[in-house]
C-alpha cells in the first residue's frame, strides 16, 4: 500500500495512514505485519553461500548491520472504505530499527504489509456498556474498536493511559477538559468521532487523572448499578496494566477481553515465538497458546500472567 500520511502525534509516536486499491476485510483487534524497509533486494545485499552440511556465511548487510528483515506487528487503529480505495490507520511508537525506519517513510512511499492477522474483539450482544482501556500503543486498537461500538449501538467509554501528557498518542479535542476526577468527556478526538467519551490518566498527573488508568476504570465500574450484567471491558497495553485491569474485572465478575503483545517473528503460527500460558483442561491445568493465531485477543480469565 502507499503512504498517504505519516505524521508525528506526540513525543516518539506517529500516525501512519496507508491507502490502496483493496485490502481484505478487517475487524478491530487484528494486526498487520509491516515490512519496515524498502521492498525488494537492497544495494549491498549478497547471496549467502551455504556449503554442504555447513553454516551459511553471513556477510550481507541485511545480516550483519541489523537490517530489519522480519516484518513488525502493528495493530489496526482504523479503516475506511470508499468506492475505489481502502485506507488503514496505524499508530506506532519509535522503539528500534524497524519503527525508526517507518518514521522516515514519506508520502507516496510503497510499504508492504501482510494481513489481516489474528483474531478479533467480540462485541457482546447482550451488554449495553463497554469500557475500552488502552495504555500507550495499546490505545490504537481501542480506536478501531470504538467504531465497532458505535455501529453496534453500545454506550462505550475509552480509558486512555500514558506516562505523561506529551506521550499520549491521540489528538486532544480543543476546549474540552480532561477531568482529573475520572469523569468521561469528549476530550479525545479519535474517540469523539464515534460518539465515545474518554477518561485520560497520566502517571505524573500532567493531564487528567493522576495515576494508573486502571484506577478510574474501577471507579467507573463501581458507579454502575450492576457492572457484571451491564458492561464488558476490553484492554490492550503494557502487561502490568492489562493484568491490573483483568484483576479489577475478575473481582467484580465483569467480562474482560485482553489483547496480548508478544515478540513475533512470523505472525502466522509457524515460528512459535509468541506463546502465552493459558488455563486449560490439560493434566497440568495449563497449556501454551499462540498469541498470533489463537490471539492476540483472549478472555482475561484464561491468562496465566
Ligand atoms: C499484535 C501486536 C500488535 C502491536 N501493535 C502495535 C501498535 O499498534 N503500535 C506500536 O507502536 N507497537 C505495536 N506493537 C509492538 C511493535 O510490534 C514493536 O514495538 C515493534 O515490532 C518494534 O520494532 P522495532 O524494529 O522498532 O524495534 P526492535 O529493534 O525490534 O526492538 C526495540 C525494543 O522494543 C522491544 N519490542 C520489540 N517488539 C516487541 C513486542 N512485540 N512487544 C514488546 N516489546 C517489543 C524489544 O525488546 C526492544 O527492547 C504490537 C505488537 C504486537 C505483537
Ligand atoms: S509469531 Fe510466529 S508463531 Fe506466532
Amino acid at each position: 500500500m502507499k503512504v498517504l500520511s505519516n505524521r508525528q502525534l506526540c513525543r516518539g509516536h506517529y500516525f501512519l495512514r496507508l491507502g490502496g486499491r483493496k485490502f481484505p476485510e478487517t475487524k478491530p483487534g487484528q494486526f498487520v505485519q509491516l515490512q519496515c524497509r524498502v521492498p525488494g533486494p537492497q544495494a549491498g545485499w549478497t547471496e549467502v553461500a551455504v556449503s554442504d552440511g555447513g553454516w551459511p556465511e553471513l556477510t550481507g548487510r541485511e545480516l550483519t548491520q541489523g537490517e530489519p528483515i522480519l516484518r513488525r506487528p502493528l495493530s489496526l487503529a482504523g479503516r475506511r472504505d470508499t468506492e475505489f480505495d481502502v485506507e488503514l490507520d496505524i499508530i506506532y511508537s519509535v522503539v528500534g530499527k524497524g519503527t525508526e525506519w517507518l518514521a522516515t517513510a514519506r508520502e507516496h512511499a510503497e510499504i508492504s504489509l501482510l494481513g489481516p492477522l489474528g483474531n478479533v474483539f467480540a462485541v457482546s450482544g447482550d451488554k449495553p456498556r463497554a469500557a475500552l482501556v488502552g495504555g500507550g500503543v495499546g490505545i490504537p486498537p481501542m480506536i478501531y474498536l470504538a467504531s465497532a461500538m458505535q455501529t453496534a449501538g453500545k454506550d462505550a467509554v475509552a480509558f486512555c493511559g500514558a506516562r505523561s501528557a506529551d506521550m499520549l498518542p491521540v489528538t486532544l479535542a480543543p476546549g474540552v477538559e480532561a477531568a482529573a476526577d475520572g469523569r468521561p468527556s469528549a476530550s479525545i478526538s479519535q474517540f469523539g468521532q464515534f460518539g465515545v467519551d474518554s477518561v485520560i490518566a497520566t502517571d505524573d498527573g500532567s493531564l487528567g487523572w493522576k495515576g494508573f488508568v486502571s484506577e478510574p476504570l474501577a471507579v467507573w465500574l463501581d458507579g454502575l448499578a450492576n457492572p457484571a450484567d451491564d458492561a464488558v471491558v476490553y484492554t490492550c497495553g503494557p502487561e502490568p496494566m492489562m493484568r491490573a485491569v483483568a484483576e479489577i474485572c475478575i473481582e467484580r465478575g465483569v467480562a474482560c477481553q485482553v489483547s496480548l503483545e508478544r515478540h513475533m517473528a512470523c505472525g502466522m503460527g509457524t515460528c512459535q515465538s509468541c506463546v502465552c500460558k493459558t488455563r486449560s483442561e490439560a493434566e497440568e491445568g495449563w497449556s501454551y497458546k499462540l498469541c498470533c493465531t489463537d490471539g492476540p485477543v483472549f478472555d482475561a480469565s484464561q491468562i496465566i500472567w
